[in-house]
Formats: C-alpha cells, sequence, structure tokens
C-alpha cells in the first residue's frame, strides 16, 4: 500500500476534541458524564446575530467569496479595533479565516520553515505545539510553572531568545491557566521583544473574558515599536458564543494579512457568507452582554477556586480570565484510587472519568503534566455537581 507523507508521523489529533468525543460517547452509551474538558461557552448567540444570518441566507448569491473575507466582515472588526485603541489599520491589514485555529495554522505555515524556531510559553494551548510539530519547526517551550502562575517573566524571555528565534506566540489571557498579565508585566515582555527582531504573535481571542477589573494589556498599547513585528488574533468562538461558526481574524502588516489571503486561495477560498454575516453582526453590534457573562463566569470561578481550595492536594493558581482552571494536582502522584495508583495526570483523567463520570484534561496536552484542565464555562448545575465529584475522588485517595 502507498505509504502518507512523512509529516503524518508528527500530526496527532487533538487532545482536547478526543477527550470531548470520549465523553460524548459515553453519554450517548447512557453513562451520568459531566464535561469540563472542551473550551465551549454556555450561551447562544444573540439574535441579531441569527437574524443577520437568516438575512445573507435570503440574499445568498451562492458565488465564491473574497478570501480576505467580505467588507462587512472586514469594516466590522476594522470598527472594533478602533475601539479598543488600536488604530491606523485598514483593509489590507487584515484577514480571515475557519477559526483562530485555522488563522494560526495559516499564518504559523507562512511564517516557519522546517527547523525555523518559535517560542511558545508552557502551558500553552495544545493546538500551538501541534502545529509548530506538523511544520516541522523547532519549538521552544518556555516552561512557567504554577509557582510562578503559570506567568512567563520578562528574564526567562530575554534568556530563551537566540538570533535563532523567529516567532514568540502570546497568550493573554491564557488557555489554560485562565492566567491575567498585568500591564506592568505585559510591558516588561514588550521591552525584551523590543530588542530582538522577531515576529510577535498575540493570540488575544479571550480579551472580553477578564475578571476582578484587571483589566486587558495587549504588546502593543505598552510597546507601540514592535507594530512591524506584531500579528494579533482574534474569534468570534468564545465571545459571541460562536464556537461552531467558525470564525477567526488577523490583523497584522500588510506582508502577513497578503498571504494569509493567498494561502485561503490555496485551500478554503472563502469563509461561507451565511456565516461572515453572522460573525460581522456579532463583532458590529452590541458588546455589553460581553459585561454580564464575565459576571457570570467569574462567579464560577470563585465556586471553582472554593472547592479548589477545600481539597488536601492542590495548587491552583487563581485565574482571572477566560473560563479555566489549571489545578496542579502532582501532590497526589503515587497515591490509590480504589487499587489503582495514580502515576500521573493522564492515569489521573482515566480513573476520573472511569469513576466519577468527570472529563478533564491531562496538562501534559498543554505541556505541563503536573496538572489537569477543568473548563468551567458549563451548566451552573452541571459545574457543582462535577465539583462534588472532584472532591469525593480525592478524598477517596489512598497512600
Ligand atoms: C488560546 C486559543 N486560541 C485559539 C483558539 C481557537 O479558536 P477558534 O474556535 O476560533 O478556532 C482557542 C480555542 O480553544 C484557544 O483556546
Amino acid at each position: 500500500m502507498p505509504v502518507l507523507a512523512e509529516r503524518m508521523s508528527r500530526a496527532k489529533p487533538s487532545a482536547i476534541m478526543m477527550i470531548a468525543e470520549q465523553a460524548k460517547q459515553l453519554k450517548r452509551e447512557g453513562r451520568d458524564i459531566i464535561s469540563f474538558s472542551v473550551g465551549v461557552p454556555n450561551f447562544l448567540p444573540a439574535n441579531h446575530v441569527y437574524q443577520a444570518a437568516k438575512d445573507a441566507l435570503e440574499q445568498d448569491s451562492g458565488l465564491y467569496l473574497p478570501g480576505r473575507g467580505e467588507d462587512v466582515l472586514i469594516d466590522a472588526y476594522l470598527q472594533r479595533l478602533e475601539a479598543n485603541g488600536f488604530t491606523g489599520y485598514a483593509k489590507k491589514n487584515v484577514a480571515s479565516g475557519i477559526g483562530a485555529k485555522h488563522v494560526l495554522y495559516t499564518l504559523l505555515y507562512a511564517l516557519l520553515n522546517e527547523g525555523d524556531e518559535i517560542l511558545i510559553p508552557a502551558p500553552f494551548w495544545t493546538t500551538y505545539q501541534d502545529i509548530a510539530d506538523l511544520l516541522d519547526a523547532n519549538s521552544k517551550q518556555l516552561k512557567c510553572s504554577s509557582e510562578q502562575n503559570y506567568k512567563l517573566t520578562a528574564e526567562q524571555l530575554e534568556q530563551a531568545i537566540t538570533p535563532a528565534s523567529k516567532v514568540f506566540l502570546f497568550n493573554n489571557p491564557s488557555n489554560p491557566t485562565g492566567m491575567v498579565y498585568s500591564e506592568a508585566e505585559v510591558k516588561a515582555l514588550g521591552d525584551v521583544l523590543e530588542k530582538h527582531d522577531i515576529w510577535v504573535i498575540s493570540d488575544d481571542i479571550y480579551n472580553r473574558m477578564i475578571f476582578d477589573k484587571m483589566g486587558f494589556h495587549h504588546l502593543l498599547k505598552t510597546n507601540p515599536n514592535l507594530r512591524d513585528r506584531m500579528i494579533m488574533i482574534d474569534s468570534i468562538s468564545k465571545s459571541y458564543g460562536m464556537p461552531g461558526w467558525r470564525v477567526g481574524m488577523m490583523a497584522a502588516p500588510e506582508k502577513i494579512a497578503s498571504a494569509m489571503v493567498t494561502l485561503n486561495s490555496n485551500s478554503i477560498t472563502n469563509i461561507p457568507g451565511v456565516v461572515g454575516a453572522a460573525a460581522a453582526a456579532a463583532i458590529a453590534g452590541p458588546q455589553d452582554f460581553a459585561d454580564e457573562m464575565c459576571v457570570e463566569f467569574s462567579k464560577k470561578r470563585d465556586e471553582v477556586m472554593a472547592t479548589m481550595s477545600k481539597i488536601n492536594g492542590i495548587t491552583c493558581p487563581k485565574p482571572q480570565g477566560a473560563f479555566y482552571a489549571f489545578p496542579d494536582i502532582s501532590a497526589i502522584f503515587g497515591k490509590k484510587h480504589q487499587g489503582v495508583i495514580i502515576e500521573n495526570d493522564m492515569v489521573f483523567c482515566e480513573q476520573l472519568l472511569k469513576n466519577k463520570g468527570i472529563a478533564v484534561v491531562p496538562g501534559s496536552a498543554f505541556g505541563e503534566p503536573k496538572a489537569i484542565r477543568i473548563s468551567y464555562a458549563c451548566k451552573p448545575a452541571e459545574l457543582t455537581e462535577g465539583l462534588k465529584r472532584l472532591e469525593a475522588f480525592f478524598s477517596e485517595l489512598e497512600v
């Protein structure tokens, strides 16, 4: 039989999607499963978004559309950038794709040759590493432990950058840790980046989900000199409750946006018109629900943290954004649950799913095998029940 391309030996399915699928399958088999796995916000898009999709359907031409995105979407995004204080961007600077995941994939394809170095603070969103592996890039993980609240320091970044470094990938607020960088922390990183000629990708998709009045601080605001190397990523998935609609956006120097448009013309051609119209309506429409959503998520965060603080053997830096908690559970490695030794995060997750019907993602998928990721954007009753079961699991551990 003919063989697959060599790169497929480096390709692996998304760990998060696999666990989410496993949880769904168990549910279909009648098991009582609560999924804290995939990062899906627990709300639907606003009515005006559906209306825009319906209107677009009525006017559908059935034709191919511009690979950058239709003007209505590009304009909405440009206005949102402007409203958020990112001025001076024009159509030539932006492009859209099938979700931020596809935008990142295409972007890294455009930036990285085989063996080029990409710096990724760890813990990281699994897909960063997956894409880097597929492209055979040389990824350097910058380890940020729970003791440093999973945040990268300027000293670490300074030490990691070498003349071989081509791309720095920054994600704030962070998936999987929920950490949010303060203005001073962002500025300190920006000051280091200013000294080195590397591309900076800022994955900002959780920028509206910030609690405790922390504020969203962007490298481009603290260090405007980074502008000609800065690539900003956004998505409608989390902020507008539209993960399945699949629209991601990018704002960057013209050369980068053009590369994305060229690659779109070789791959997806365009994002579907109905989807683009719905995304435009979400981005251009009222944004006040974001505040309501944040209140809701921060209450859930408090509930998660209340449970974490009760459990012996867990250290969990307090998340201040997104909807994830990333407890370090390494203190219980070596203990037994119903006769099974919890050797590592993988065994922990298997046992938790098997015995308590709770799906969480092992930290090793995010580059930190001491931890697990809890996505707490589920229904309130599920969260309460799931946390109760998690606590029970820990109380059943034996030496
Ligand atoms: C940090 C981060 N970036 C990008 C994405 C991808 O978002 P999208 O649904 O737009 O592909 C995710 C999704 O979970 C994410 O957590």
